[in-house]
């Protein structure tokens, strides 16, 4: 498709919703819970990789940036995932720890929309997760100076070579301490289900004083 192409695509496509409704009285009063419901609809509907969510975070200038990161773990309510901590996210997230995750499952025609405050998880934690994962994807840690510049592909390669043999006779590799954790402790969900002629419901939860208000807010 050329350019062109994609722009008049873009605009004259026109799609509308089904009528799957969420309503106030049917959501859970915990987002958790409403979140565990959705979760298991998304695997239900085959939904390429569930747990994937865009995170954004800004400097301190309020300059903000996002990406994909993979939703690893749900530890006293707070929403857990696994990144190099001087890469650009992590350097924002030292500058300006608020944060916003947004998880969109298409093909439900939903959106969950969370935002709160960033702090990285327990070293034990972090430990934890990465003794977890295979050897490569240790290697792959140390070997990523996540977010700078590399001279091409080869000198990345070069370094997991060099680390592959540097830790081939070991199953032992420690996390590097640039490597962990963070947690997003919410205190704003928003559950949004796509209904006909935009008339979207969005149902909101608020933390306040550690209770979750709900509120319905207008498409
Ligand atoms: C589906 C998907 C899952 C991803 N999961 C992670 C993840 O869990 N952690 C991570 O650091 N990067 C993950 N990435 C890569 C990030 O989107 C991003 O490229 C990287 O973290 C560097 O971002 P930054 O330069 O803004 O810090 C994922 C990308 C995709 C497309």
């Amino acid at each position: 498709m050329s350019l062109e192409e994609v722009k008049s695509y873009i605009n004259s496509i026109r799609r509308d919703f089904a009528d799957r409704p969420l309503n106030e009285s049917a959501v859970s009063k915990n987002p958790f819970e409403q979140y565990a419901i959705w979760f298991e609809e998304a695997v239900g509907s085959q939904i390429l990789d569930p747990y994937a969510m865009c995170l954004s975070t800004a400097n301190k200038e309020g300059k903000p940036s996002s990406r994909v990161v993979y939703m690893r773990d749900i530890i006293a309510q707070q929403f857990i995932f696994y990144t190099n901590y001087n890469s650009q996210k992590g350097l924002e997230l030292a500058e300006n720890p608020y944060a916003s995750l947004n998880i969109h499952w298409g093909e439900l025609e939903r959106q969950i929309r969370i935002e709160g405050k960033v702090t990285k998880v327990k070293p034990e934690i972090s430990d934890a997760y990465f003794n977890a994962r295979p050897k490569e994807s240790k290697i792959g840690a140390w070997a990523s100076h996540q977010s700078s510049v590399l001279k091409d592909r080869k000198e990345l390669e070069q370094k997991v070579k060099e680390l592959s043999i540097q830790y081939q006779d070991s199953e032992n590799i420690p996390r590097p301490d640039f490597w962990g954790g963070y947690q997003l402790d919410p205190t704003r969900i928003e559950f949004w289900q796509g209904r006909p002629s935009r008339l979207h419901d969005r149902i909101v939860f608020i933390k306040e004083q550690e209770e979750w208000c709900v509120e319905r807010v207008s498409p």
